[in-house]
């Protein structure tokens, strides 16, 4: 009698061990349906990377996984070391080596890049200016090495880097231009148009990006950008596509990526990517069932959008993450994929119709 329970038992619970197993069992995110529309990836730390034997559990997750991917420090302006010459006429020093061991990667497993970003008011190099306010270059010669640093940076990686943030958060949280260091010295007024031309210039292939964060949801934020970024457009300054980054926190579920924002993007004739995607679950308790629907949500907005070109991820797994605590990211310290991982999965694996903004499937 008891053999007999455990037999019935052990039937009843067999098919929901194997539907559970199955869905266990990953063929890599870059391999399901919704990835032939859609590049799916994340950055790597290609200073940690450059160091690791090859093999690695962190190189062969992000091949086994990605078709796209970038550098999450090493393509800013942190390796820009100095200058060789008359700041008119010289030559830009750079210390390559973090962003080659990841365009390296690429390059071997067919993957492209985003690059992560030409001219950022948090990475301002010190030897051009030690507080990020004064310098002793004119503003001709600043305007003169950056032109030229664009330029030598681009050309290294044409083959690989298929979308570049020309700029990152230049609006304040009104939706007004911030007055930086970049600002001052690079046009004022015209600075944003000027590096955008000089990147178009230096690899007329690549897709150029604005890239932001808090302009995923309503607010005067993405108002401001957006209208500024449309003014752009229409005088012909070559801005392809505007980056949502996304850096998401299950406090803020409610303002999350939307699709009001997007359908906008969409409108003013911009393309779009998701660039920089995680999700933090703060507190004693982290709720990964938000975090893991928060995932989903995002993953098919995506989906669902032609303009849309990746979801991109800042990091995939909690073993290096620029969060605290690091618990956003698909993969746990182990490489053991999460339940937000699993959320990406689904929606990849049966992704919804894209659905062009004028109403038709694409
Ligand atoms: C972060 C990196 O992840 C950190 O390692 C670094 O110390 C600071 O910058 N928005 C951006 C990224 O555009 O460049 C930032 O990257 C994260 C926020």
């Amino acid at each position: 009698m008891k053999r007999l329970a455990i037999v019935l038992l052990s039937a009843a619970l067999l098919p929901a061990l194997s539907i559970s197993a199955t869905a266990q069992t990953s063929i890599g995110l870059k391999n399901l349906p919704g990835a032939h529309e859609l590049l799916i990836g994340s950055e790597l730390n290609g200073t940690y990377l450059k160091n690791l034997p090859p093999g690695s559990k962190y190189a062969s997750t992000a091949i086994r996984e990605f078709n796209i991917t970038g550098c999450e420090n090493e393509l800013k302006m942190y390796s820009f070391t100095g200058w060789k010459g008359d700041p008119l006429t010289g030559t830009p020093i750079i210390d390559n080596s973090g962003a080659d061991a990841v365009a390296n990667l690429a390059r071997a497993n067919h993957m492209v890049m985003r690059g992560h970003v030409l001219v950022y008011n948090k990475a301002i190099p010190r030897w051009i200016s030690p507080d990020g306010v004064h310098t002793t270059f004119t503003n001709a010669q600043i305007k003169a090495m950056v032109k030229k640093y664009i330029f030598t940076r681009m050309q290294r990686y044409s083959d690989v880097v298929k979308y570049w943030d020309v700029t990152n958060e230049c609006f304040d949280g009104k939706g007004n231009l911030i007055h930086d260091f970049w600002y001052e010295h690079l046009g004022r007024d015209h600075y944003m148009a000027n590096i955008f031309r000089w990147a178009h210039e230096a690899d007329p292939g690549a897709e150029l990006y604005y890239n932001d964060y808090g302009t995923e949801s309503p607010g005067p934020k993405f108002n401001g950008m957006l209208a500024y970024l449309a003014a752009l457009k229409n005088k012909n300054v070559p801005i392809d596509g505007i980056g949502f980054q996304c850096h998401e926190n299950t406090r803020w579920a409610q303002s999350i990526l939307n699709t009001a924002n997007t359908d906008a993007v969409d409108a003013a004739g911009f393309k779009w990517q998701v660039t920089e995607l995680d999700c933090g679950t703060d507190g004693t308790k982290p709720d990964w069932k938000l975090q893991a629907d928060i995932y989903s949500k995002i993953a098919n907005i995506c989906l669902a959008d032609p303009n849309c070109q990746a979801l991109f991820m800042w990091g995939f797994t909690d073993k290096h993450s620029w969060l605290f605590p690091a618990n956003g990211l698909p993969f746990d310290v182990n490489y053991k994929p999460k339940a937000c991982y699993w959320a990406l999965y689904k929606a990849f694996q049966n992704p919804p119709a894209r659905i062009s903004p004028s109403g038709g499937s694409n």
